[in-house]
């Protein structure tokens, strides 16, 4: 028999029609001997499926097990009052084809893998785990998080670079390079795009990427990936407070185009109920006066004792006081010696960097970013106090050599915003394969 093949997806438009879908049995109830409800699923929705009497007698249908493939063809029709499905309607089989049959029992999914697997089962077998509703779910808000930052950076002239992955400078240190063998050279996985995408500024303009940037992270936190999608701007002929007015515009106009589209909207709201937009404008907050926020507050080290001016502030700290503060918050004017050798100092105090964080309830820190050094003095002097070689950095310096600019940009950890927008625990469940330490495979 023939029939249009559709997705589940367009449903609703196909009512009345006679379909062809194929699909993963989902769920599947059996109503006495004459009635068997299968949920499908396509990646695209969720659709139930009766198929009633001798439809249901077969020995295929008699078999059938959860995750099997199928073909069903009928009509799809809403359903009365006091009946729920997926969209309200159902397709009433009149011929379906088994492609694929799943093992049942023991070998069953719902055996190797479910909720009360151990989290390293779970990413042993993330493969099938993405079957779910959440994991299949987030991956969906995240297609469209990952669209809506290119639609704000189209919108606003900026152009899309691919930057490369494989380089032999660092932008964050030698602490976290990934070192690979390159034809017998020493090269790295890439920290972070910065550096490339300020080269791009004379001849492209605005420009971001979105890229993945690799860390040799130690630390086994909720929030460090070994890969991670990074998104990065860099911006000419600006100053401090055009970036931190661009990136909370940005910030806020990705929620509002994820939110927009209505399937994503539904998932956010199903894993976040609470998600409420952030209030603008952001707070203001000096590096100085969060180790005074500290003080205040009584949040201490390990040891006992305050976090004192120069020390980095870290994970626990940063996040209880962000989540005390409840709000988004841009962290700025972060001491030099803690920051990156890059980064423009203050002109009122020469101690300081034009640099912010912007740290979020629930996670903390999603981004980092600065103006960055314009003139070819500073940089060289830079390298020097930094302990890097600066001939490696040759493409680099020559931007503050071949016409420099005011400039600055920053990058955001694509992972942690998705982590912050729908409420998870941990990072690694916004990635499609999460690469962390003793990880990097399925
Ligand atoms: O603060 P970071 O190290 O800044 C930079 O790399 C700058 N060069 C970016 C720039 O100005 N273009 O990293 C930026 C962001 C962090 O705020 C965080 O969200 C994310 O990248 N990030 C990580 N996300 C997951 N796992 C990790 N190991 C991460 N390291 C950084
Ligand atoms: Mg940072």
């Amino acid at each position: 028999p023939t029939a249009a093949r559709i997705k589940i997806r367009d449903s609703v438009a196909n009512r009345g029609k006679r379909v062809r879908i194929s699909g993963w049995v989902h769920r599947l109830r059996v109503q006495g001997k004459n009635m068997q409800f299968v949920i499908l699923r396509d990646g695209t929705g969720f659709l139930q499926c009766v198929l009633n009497n001798e439809l249901c007698q077969t020995y295929d249908s008699l078999t059938l097990t959860l995750e099997s493939t199928i073909t069903v063809y009928g009509v799809i029709n809403e359903l009365p009052e006091g009946k729920t499905a997926p969209d309200n309607h159902e397709l009433t089989v009149d011929y379906w084809e088994c492609i694929g049959k799943a093992p049942g029992g023991e070998e069953a999914m719902s055996n190797k893998v479910n909720e009360n697997s151990d989290p390293s089962v779970k990413y042993d077998l993330r493969h099938l785990v993405l079957r779910e509703e959440k994991a299949a779910g987030i991956l969906k808000v995240r297609s469209q998080v990952m669209k809506a930052f290119r639609d704000h950076f189209d919108n606003r002239g900026f152009t899309e670079v691919t930057p490369p992955a494989m380089v032999q400078t660092s932008v964050e240190g030698g602490s976290t390079l990934f070192e690979l063998n390159y034809y017998n050279e020493k090269a790295y996985l890439t920290q972070s795009s910065q550096l490339y995408l300020e080269t791009c500024l004379p001849s492209l303009g605005d420009v971001y990427c979105l890229a993945e940037s690799f860390r040799a992270e130690k630390s086994h936190t909720r929030r460090h990936l070994s890969e991670y999608t990074h998104c990065e701007a860099e911006m000419a002929f600006i100053n401090f407070d055009d970036l931190l007015a661009g990136l909370e515009e940005m910030v806020c106009d990705v929620i509002d185009r994820t939110l927009a589209h209505k399937p994503s909207a539904d998932i956010i709201y199903k894993l976040n109920p609470d998600f409420k937009k952030p209030e603008r404008p952001f707070l203001r907050m000096d590096y100085a006066d969060a180790i005074q926020y500290l003080k205040d507050n009584d949040i201490k080290k390990e040891d006992g004792t305050f976090y004192e001016f120069g020390e980095d502030i870290p994970e626990a700290p940063e996040r209880a006081m962000t989540d005390k503060i409840n709000r988004p918050i841009f962290l700025c004017r972060f001491p030099a010696e803690i920051k990156s050798f890059y980064m423009k100092r203050c002109p009122e105090n020469r101690a300081l960097t034009e640099s912010v964080d912007v740290l979020m309830p629930g996670v903390g820190e999603i981004v980092g970013g600065s103006m960055r050094i314009s003139d070819l003095e500073e940089l060289m002097a830079a390298y020097v106090r930094e302990g890097l070689d600066p001939e490696p950095y040759y493409w680099f310096t020559e931007q503050r050599k071949y016409g420099t600019s005011e400039h600055g940009g920053f990058g955001l950890g694509v992972e942690r915003y998705i982590a912050w927008l729908l409420n998870l625990h941990t990072v690694r469940d916004a990635c499609l394969y999460p690469r962390f330490t003793g990880r990097a495979f399925p």
